[in-house]
């Protein structure tokens, strides 16, 4: 991996990409039009001014975009990798030459690399931080906890990074206010669902090159990411089975026309395996042990331990590098190959590029809102998890609906009193 350092404060993989990550950024922000609205809110209104903001996020050309929000609105913006190998080598290039942003992510960091790039960003002195499964809120709070008392705000872009600052606020150590970004309607409904479901299959099979029709695929877990994925592979004509370990998702799976078992039992008949529960070691030793010969093994959830790998080298042989991100370990009790993807980690940003931009536009209006409302309010709001006023949410929706130039019915007055009233009835 060749890498550039500098004294001026970047790490990217390769300066001279910037002229192609600029021109796909540039196309993204077409896809983007409520965040487009809100950045030309921002130029004019300046509510971030001044603000020291660390992103870590996916670099990829709608977190670009983001970016470029955060800048326009008067933030001093930093922006380090949410995960070793999500990083879009061009658009980190872009960021730094383009629109100046100090960036430290290179495609396929180690993970040493990514945790000093997550001290980097702490050195930055943050004000607010823009969070992706919590590591920079999580090593401030473990390892610099003095500057807590730095922080105005955090946000927090994803269910796994939710599910830790709720730990963390159970534990009563979270002394700041961090908004669950993931929590609002605009954002899980429409990105974890239809934005996971689309690219994760978009990274199996630019990996792979594999058909999915007649395919039996378990989908492990059945959250909002997890329906996304069975609705978009049976739709590409495959066979879905579900595993859960929540009774009502698993009804809901049940009722949406899917297969449901234990993973005890998926896993000898599947061919393909996803996993997205934010859970670890939900695919484990003794399920690879029982797999079919060549069945694929991938996950889609935010951290690598969803397979348990370790596991897995410890009773194979291998691996052998099929193609780039293609993995195949050997059985040692019976020779049965079983493939992963993508080293285990997110495999829709590992092999393809993550959701695509239109739907990125909700979740990052609602970052950008975040952020302001942090600064709005600073001072005001309780330490703890909160989620935006739900207002910000239907704005955000109605924006959207606009730009897709998609009208809809108003209450009638006579509605709206009707349904405020309990007079009226049989
Ligand atoms: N790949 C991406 O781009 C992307 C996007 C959004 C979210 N995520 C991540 O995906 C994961 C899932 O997110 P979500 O919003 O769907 O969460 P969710 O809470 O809606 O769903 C997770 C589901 O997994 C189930 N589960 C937990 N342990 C299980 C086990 N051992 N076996 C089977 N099922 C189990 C839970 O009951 C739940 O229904 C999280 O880690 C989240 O951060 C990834």
């Amino acid at each position: 991996m060749k890498s550039t350092s500098s004294p001026v404060g970047i790490e990217v993989a390769e300066p001279t990409l910037s002229e192609e990550g600029k021109r796909r950024i540039e196309w993204a922000e077409r896809e983007m039009p409520v965040l487009r609205l809100i950045r030309e809110r921002f130029t004019k209104e300046q509510p971030l001014r001044g603000i020291r903001l660390v992103a870590c996020a996916h670099v990829t050309t709608e977190t670009a975009n983001l970016v470029r929000t955060l800048q326009a609105g008067g933030a001093e913006a930093l922006l380090i990798a949410s995960n070793p190998l999500s990083t879009q080598d061009d658009v980190a290039a872009s960021l730094v030459a383009d629109w100046g942003v100090p960036v430290y992510a290179i495609k396929g960091e180690s993970t040493e690399t990514y945790k000093s790039h997550v001290h980097t960003a702490l050195d930055f002195r943050p004000e607010v931080i823009i969070d992706d499964g919590s590591d920079v809120v999580a090593t401030l709070l473990k390892e610099r906890r003095s500057q807590a008392a730095d922080i105005i705000g955090t946000t927090e872009e994803t269910t796994t990074g939710v599910v830790r600052l709720e730990a963390m606020q159970r534990m009563g150590i979270l002394t700041f206010p961090s908004i669950a970004v993931n929590n609002a309607q605009t954002k899980h409904f429409f990105d974890n669902r239809y934005g996971t479901g689309q690219s994760t299959l978009d990274g199996i099979v630019r990996a792979t090159n594999i058909l999915l029709a007649g395919r039996t695929i378990v989908v492990v877990g059945y959250g909002w990411c997890g329906k996304g994925v069975a609705m978009r592979a049976r739709g590409m004509g495959a066979n879905i089975i579900v595993t859960e370990i929540n009774p009502i998702k698993a009804i809901e799976a049940v009722m949406d026309g899917f297969r449901v078992m234990p993973m005890a039992e998926a896993a000898t008949v599947g061919d393909i395996f996803i996993t997205v529960t934010g859970n670890r070691h939900v695919i484990d030793e003794q399920h690879f042990a029982v797999m079919k010969d060549s069945a694929i093994v991938c996950n889609s959830g935010h951290f690598d331990l969803e397979l348990n790998l370790d596991a897995l080298k410890g009773i194979s042989e291998g691996p052998t590098q099929l193609r780039r991100y293609v993995e195949e370990y050997s059985l040692k009790r019976n020779g049965n190959r079983i493939i992963v993807l993508g080293e285990g980690r997110l495999i829709n940003l590992a092999a393809a590029e993550g959701h695509p931009a239109s739907v990125m536009d909700m979740s990052f209006a609602n970052q950008s809102l975040s952020v302001e409302y942090l600064i709005k309010h600073r001072g005001e709001l309780k330490p703890g998890v909160h989620v935006l006023p739900e207002e910000v949410d239907t704005e955000i929706a109605s924006l959207k609906l606009q730009a897709l130039g998609i009208s809809l019915d108003v209450l009638t007055p006579e509605q709206s009193e009707y349904l405020s009233s309990w007079e009226t009835g049989t």
